[in-house]
């Protein structure tokens, strides 16, 4: 039996979004997002424990919203596999599938037991993702032009060709005026930052970089992205207030400290799979036809850095 995940897995992953993104995918635009986060939850979970693994799950879902299913510690796969590290998100973007917006998707990644960092003790975090380009060129520590003029420069473009995708919150007032100011465009997006990062780390994309706060478990699934892609996230913890910060620094965590892709997940032998539930620039959304579903996933191996699309045709009775 192999120890380390094995690139058949890869299949596999993609079953387990696959079946979450189905599963929310009718409570698109119902207004309900606890609905859709439970039933894609739900689904995830029947799934992801025929996986052959002996998971632990690492971040999961309970953290921000008490949901009691795929919650942290928990032990996922069929146990008939390698030791893995197991990052959920069943839904990110439950907001913009509750909205019917675009941009949810249903996301897992996996690594080596004991490789992937686990965020449960400071929810927020600042990051910095772009392309492989500037990737050990850019310092989230420095001034954001900065940031923009190495990635200007390592991607041979001018700033103002650059767009810098930012989650739409009153707290990043300043950084907006600062990449405006910069010269670089701006795209806010109203949720879900793992899609829009694996976005600035891919070739050929409309956006170069992500920036500002968003959660730490989607930082750490967004450094297995990085991994498959060959990006680079940097992310500092940003708690909340200071009884936050006070129980993460008894925690041991360190709130100075710049997170490398690295210290996020420590391997190379990630996994990360993901699906669209609503239409997004990453992925299709779910559509619905004849015979059933037709779903669009992605999926991405650290060790060889293939990055698969797969359609699938869903027949359901
Ligand atoms: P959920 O779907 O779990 O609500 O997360 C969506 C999301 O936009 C993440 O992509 C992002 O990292 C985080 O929320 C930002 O948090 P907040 O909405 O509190 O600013």
């Amino acid at each position: 039996m192999s120890q380390v995940p094995d690139r058949n897995l890869a299949l596999e992953l993609i079953r387990v979004t696959e079946t979450a993104a189905l599963a929310a995918a009718p409570w698109i635009g119902r207004g309900d997002k606890n609905a859709a986060d439970g039933a894609a939850v739900s689904a995830m979970r029947n799934v992801i424990n025929t996986v052959d693994m002996s998971g632990v799950v690492v971040i999961g879902e309970g953290e921000k919203d008490n949901a009691p299913m795929l919650h942290n510690g928990e032990i996922v796969g069929n146990s008939f596999g390698p030791n893995c590290d197991v990052a959920v998100d069943p839904i990110d973007g439950t907001s913009l599938t509750a909205s019917g917006s675009n941009g949810a998707i249903s996301v897992i990644a996996l690594s080596p037991r004991g490789t992937m960092f686990d965020p449960s003790g400071v929810f927020y975090m600042n990051k910095i993702v772009t392309s492989h380009e500037a990737a050990n060129k850019i310092d989230i520590t420095a001034p954001v032009k900065a940031n923009l003029q190495v990635v200007a420069k390592y991607k041979n473009r001018s700033i103002s060709d650059l767009t810098v995708v930012v989650l739409n919150r009153p707290r990043h007032e300043k950084l907006i005026a600062e990449i405006r100011g910069a010269g670089a465009r701006v795209r806010l997006i109203q949720d879900g930052d793992v899609a829009a990062a694996i976005e600035a780390a891919r070739p050929n994309t409309s956006v170069d970089l992500l920036m500002g706060i968003g959660g730490t478990p989607e930082g750490v699934i967004t450094a297995a992205a990085m991994i498959a892609l060959g990006g680079v996230i940097q992310g500092m913890l940003m708690p909340k207030d200071e009884n936050e910060a006070q129980s993460a620094k008894a925690a041991g965590y360190q709130l100075d400290k710049i997170y490398t892709t690295k210290d996020l997940v420590n391997s190379d032998d990630v996994f990360v799979a993901a699906t669209g539930i609503t239409d997004g620039e990453l992925l299709k959304g779910v559509r619905y036809s004849e015979f059933g579903a037709i779903s669009q996933s992605l999926v991405m191996r650290g060790k060889s850095r293939t990055v698969r699309f797969v359609e699938t045709e869903h027949h359901i009775k």
